[in-house]
């Protein structure tokens, strides 16, 4: 994960467009931060836990730096394990994994390594290869020249032959004040963005979009460095200059957080997005005989219900995996879907090199265009949910499910639009409501160890989706199951215990309706402290706890049942004191396997 960023320009305050690049990055991760400068011949460094916001403390001017912003790997979240590192005359940032860092300093046995990091092992055998080149060149005849930057192509070359693992790294040299250099390898991203004024690079070219306009994208395997006003990229073609999408302006947010601002603003949202789906959208003609959907977390989720509606409406049959469990079977698939919000998944961009040179069509399901995924698949099918800024998802997520919705439709040659207005109107209703409908319902939950969250049918995804966000915001143990799987092993968890709770998303339209009334009463009468959610909570005896839902045809059920379940991890979250947008441990997009 992590996001790296550096600049050379003509001006001084280095350092203030490096903090600009940082807080587009900190989508990557926001354990910790850091901008290395150089400064009279040496390097200024200002390091800082937490978020980007806090290197505003400590600004160095300066014409060149590197800046990173941290989700810990490898390593505690300390300012030790804080980049830059630095190692005699070099400075480094870095974004991903190197999977044998630990054979690396045990081959360094009398070496004291400084972190915990995986990093620190590039810094000293980039150092070590560097010094190698000199020697090397001492040997033969003293051919050295300390204004070549050949020494750093063979130091590169040897740290992508010895460096297993995906990786972008960027690099100062006190030798070569005047350059940042660079080295991409595997899934880790790279863009360099360069006027006459400046030279920058970047892990993600929205970072590099308050500079420039284009970008060029370096290629897996290549290496080089900036300078003001130039760059080198070897070996291979130099990609095109392409232009940088960038997000819409988002309007200020009208709540304390950026959670309950897209959770509130959902309905309007989804109806914006259909209306842009319906009128700028031209959908791919696409007839596969059966469509590997692939996702991670609440992209996973919003892929189940869309198999639910591609199998039932189109008679598609769908498999659907998570990104990272995803096997090709050779022969088997034709059609993938990848759903993505950033499109910087590193577990789903994976799936895309695993299927290279093969014949699969391939579509996006993606929000954010102009991200990695968008540009690598053949078709897109986009969200158009505007940006979503709290690390846990909604509207992305109900975005998906738009989209998904929309494309089964299309599948199967039907229209079932006009509903769609009644569910946002539905939505609208309930996010209303639902202050003065959960009360009774978060204060038992707030009182709870353990959660159970059961469905059936289209339902189960949402239930999970449920039990995602309240481990995600609430930091409580929340578990989803199949309320049909119940009588096979799970049930034997539930007792009179008070610290759980059982909630059950009922919907009266389910064709399982009936058999959800007898699942509520095998948790009953083993004692289980049972919560419904449904239009028609008074069906089931004997329950003390509920929340009212309007009435919804089964079909577009997920659309309604997941506002609950956003609103009581976002409740639970509030009453722990958690942060809300930026929760513990996560970052907005995974970018390591
Ligand atoms: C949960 C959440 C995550 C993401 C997952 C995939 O609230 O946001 O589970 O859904 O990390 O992210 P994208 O959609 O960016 O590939």
């Amino acid at each position: 994960m992590c996001g790296l960023i550096g600049i050379v320009h003509k001006d001084d305050n280095v350092c203030e467009k490096i903090y600009d690049g940082l807080e587009y990055l900190q989508y990557r991760g926001y354990d910790s931060c850091g901008i290395a400068v150089i400064q009279d011949d040496d390097f200024q460094i200002n390091k800082q836990t937490g978020s980007v916001s806090n290197l505003k403390k400590n600004y160095s001017n300066g014409k060149i730096g590197i800046g990173h912003t941290r989700w810990a790997t490898h390593g505690c979240i300390s300012i030790k394990n804080t980049h830059p590192f630095v190692y005699e005359n070099l400075a480094i940032v870095h974004n991903g994994i190197i999977e044998n860092y630990s054979e690396i300093k045990d081959r360094y046995a009398d070496y004291e390594w400084k972190t915990g990091s995986d990093t620190e092992v590039i810094l000293k055998l980039a150092y070590e290869y560097l010094e190698e080149y000199k020697n090397l060149q001492k040997d033969d005849n003293d051919k050295s020249d300390s204004l070549s930057v050949l020494e750093w192509d063979y130091a590169f070359n040897k740290l992508c032959e010895n460096l297993e693992g995906s990786f972008a790294v960027a690099f100062l040299d006190l030798n070569h004040s005047d350059k940042v250099f660079f080295i991409r390898k595997g899934l880790s991203p790279l863009s360099i963005a360069v006027s006459d004024e400046f030279a920058a690079i970047a892990s993600d070219c929205l970072a590099l979009s308050e500079l420039s306009d284009h970008v060029i994208d370096i290629n897996n395997g290549q290496y080089g460095y900036i300078q003001n006003g130039k760059y080198e990229i070897k070996p291979g073609n130099i990609n095109k200059k392409r232009h940088i999408i960038k997000s819409p302006k988002i309007s200020e947010k009208s709540h304390d957080t950026w959670f309950e601002h897209e959770f509130d603003t959902q309905p309007m949202v989804l109806s914006n997005a259909l209306h842009k789906l319906n009128n700028t959208f031209t959908w791919p003609s696409l007839k596969p005989n059966l469509i590997d959907i692939i996702g991670c977390g609440s992209a996973y989720l919003a892929g189940n219900v869309g198999k639910y509606w591609i199998e039932k409406y189109a008679k598609i049959l769908c498999r659907i995996n998570m990104s990272s469990e995803w096997q090709n079977i050779e022969g088997y698939s034709k059609t993938i879907a990848l759903i993505s919000q950033s499109g910087e998944t590193a577990d789903t961009l994976s799936v895309l090199d695993r299927i290279q040179n093969k014949e699969v069509s391939t579509i996006g399901f993606v929000n954010t265009l102009g991200s990695t995924l968008s540009r690598s698949v053949n078709h897109i099918i986009p969200t158009f949910v505007g940006q979503e800024v709290s690390v846990a998802s909604t509207k992305a997520m109900t975005g998906q499910m738009l989209s998904l919705f929309l494309w089964a439709n299309k599948l199967a040659g039907i229209d079932r639009q006009n509903e769609l207005l009644d569910v946002f109107a539905k939505m609208s209703n309930i996010i209303d409501l639902l202050p003065e409908y959960s009360k009774e319902v978060i204060d038992v939950c707030s009182n709870v160890h353990d959660l159970f969250i059961l469905a059936k049918g289209n339902l189960v995804p949402i239930a999970y989706e449920g039990a995602l966000k309240i481990k995600e915001l609430a930091y409580v143990h929340a578990e989803a199951f199949s309320a049909s799987e119940l009588k096979h092993g799970p049930l034997a968890m539930i007792n009179q215990d008070a610290s759980q709770a059982i909630v059950f998303l009922a919907p009266s339209s389910s064709h399982l309706w009936k058999k959800m009334l007898s699942s509520v009463e095998e948790v009953q009468s083993r004692g289980g402290k049972v919560i419904i959610i449904s239009d028609q909570p008074e069906k089931f005896k004997n329950i003390h706890y509920s929340i009212k839902m309007p009435y919804i045809d089964e079909d577009l059920a997920p659309f309604l049942y997941v506002l609950p379940m956003q609103w009581l991890a976002y409740k639970l979250a509030v009453r722990k004191g958690n942060s809300i947008d930026m929760p513990r441990n996560l970052a907005k997009s995974v970018t390591v396997e």
